[in-house]
């Protein structure tokens, strides 16, 4: 019987349980397989290098690559700071003297946007697009950012507050049209949307397992191999690991984790997904119905089939608090060291500071059911009320 007062968690985006396949298979090697995979002369570090083997090409498999193009990290905040800081010195490390320009947008992850904010100090120009008011990148816009020295573009795939989907395939096209390195960061759309990262043209994708049902500490950089080969200058040097771009023993227990998560969401993508829209396109009619004015922010369509992100007409979340602790949801503002803290990505749509405040994200999961969609409603409404 569901305890029908216990908190309901509606932050799938933030991170999610380990599904319990992963956890099975994860725990013979804490223990019984702990070899180190780079010992080669026994049959620990064989049982190890075979489990790793075995994850990568979980992992390839889920995004359409070769596995020796999948590094492992420790998650996609590391990805994506490697994406940026390890192209850019390979570039100067093949033209010292050559003026670096990348674009990106206004609504990315913060391991983008302050890592590409962090390049005026290396001399790179960066230009942060802005969106249009559903969240998504014109590649009008992005056409008429180029320059000559333009030599990388970022682009998040799916946004992690309001969800909304880019269209990479068409940014990639014009990358590779003007040979510029092509970088997302797909923390939230891998496992959840069909992807071939080799057909599509990407030269450069970040995701992490702990959004995927699989362990938190590990996540990979896809690297492309082929077409053109990707070069990076290694993240960190040491015993060689990782093709020697990412030094260090290896995470095992967390690759196994990955590639059994990765397994399971590549099998089930299709019916997860359906399931979820349902659950979301329920609980928005449900909220529509209970909260007058209430208003959907993100694109209407082009969205990922888990998130919601909603503004309650002047109905500060701040001042809901005890509600919205029953709910585990993630707000659009929140309060720092002693400051507020705005989302900027409600804040790159058009949103007002007071709207943003105003903003909350409800993101489903695996394990969301149709009655805690009517709770989550329930709860709302009354916060509202009072
Ligand atoms: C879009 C996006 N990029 C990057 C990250 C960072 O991922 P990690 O926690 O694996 O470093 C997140 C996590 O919230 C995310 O949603």
């Amino acid at each position: 019987m569901e305890n029908s007062t216990a908190p309901i968690y509606f932050d799938y985006n933030a991170t999610t349980p380990v599904d319990p396949e992963v956890f099975a298979a994860m725990e013979p090697y804490f223990k019984q397989h702990f070899g180190n995979p780079a010992s080669a002369g026994h049959t620990w570090g064989w049982a190890a290098e075979a489990a790793v083997v075995k994850g990568r090409e979980q992992v390839a498999q889920l995004i359409g690559a070769k596995s020796q193009e999948v590094i492992f990290t420790s998650g996609a905040t590391e990805s994506n700071n490697w994406a940026i800081f390890g192209l850019l010195s390979k570039l100067r490390e093949n033209n010292p003297q050559e003026p670096v320009h990348f674009i990106t947008s206004n609504v990315e992850h913060s391991s983008i946007m302050k890592g590409m904010a962090a390049l005026t100090r290396w001399n790179v120009d960066v230009t942060f697009l802005p969106v249009d008011h559903n969240g998504q990148v014109q590649v009008e816009q992005v056409k008429k950012a180029l320059r000559p020295h333009t030599r990388m573009m970022s682009f998040i795939w799916v946004n992690n507050e309001i969800g909304t989907i880019n269209p990479i395939a068409e940014l990639a096209a014009l990358a590779k049209e003007n040979k510029i390195y092509f970088h997302t960061d797909a923390t939230q759309a891998a496992g959840k949307i069909p992807m071939n990262v080799t057909d599509m043209g990407i030269d450069l994708m970040s995701f992490s397992a702990h959004k995927i049902y699989g362990p938190k500490g590990v996540g990979a950089l896809y690297i492309r191999g082929k077409d053109p080969k990707v070069q990076l200058d290694p993240l960190i040097y040491g015993g060689g690991q990782e093709r020697g771009l990412r030094s260090g023993t290896v995470n095992v227990p967390g690759v196994v984790g990955f590639g059994k998560a990765a397994e399971l969401c590549k099998k089930n993508q299709a019916q997860e997904s359906a399931k979820l829209r349902e659950l979301s396109q329920t609980l928005w009619k449900e909220l529509q119905a209970a909260i007058p004015g209430v208003k959907l922010n993100g694109h209407p369509t082009e969205r990922a089939a888990n998130n919601l992100n909603i503004t309650l007409p002047g109905a500060k979340t701040e001042k809901l608090m005890s509600h919205l602790q029953k709910l585990g949801v993630s707000t659009g503002s929140a309060c720092g060291t002693g400051a507020m803290v705005i989302s900027h990505v409600l804040t790159g749509i058009g949103l007002s500071p007071e709207e943003v405040q105003c903003s909350l994200r409800l993101s489903l999961g695996r394990w969301t059911t149709r009655e805690e969609i009517s709770r989550a409603v329930d709860i709302l409404k009354e916060g509202i009320s009072k």
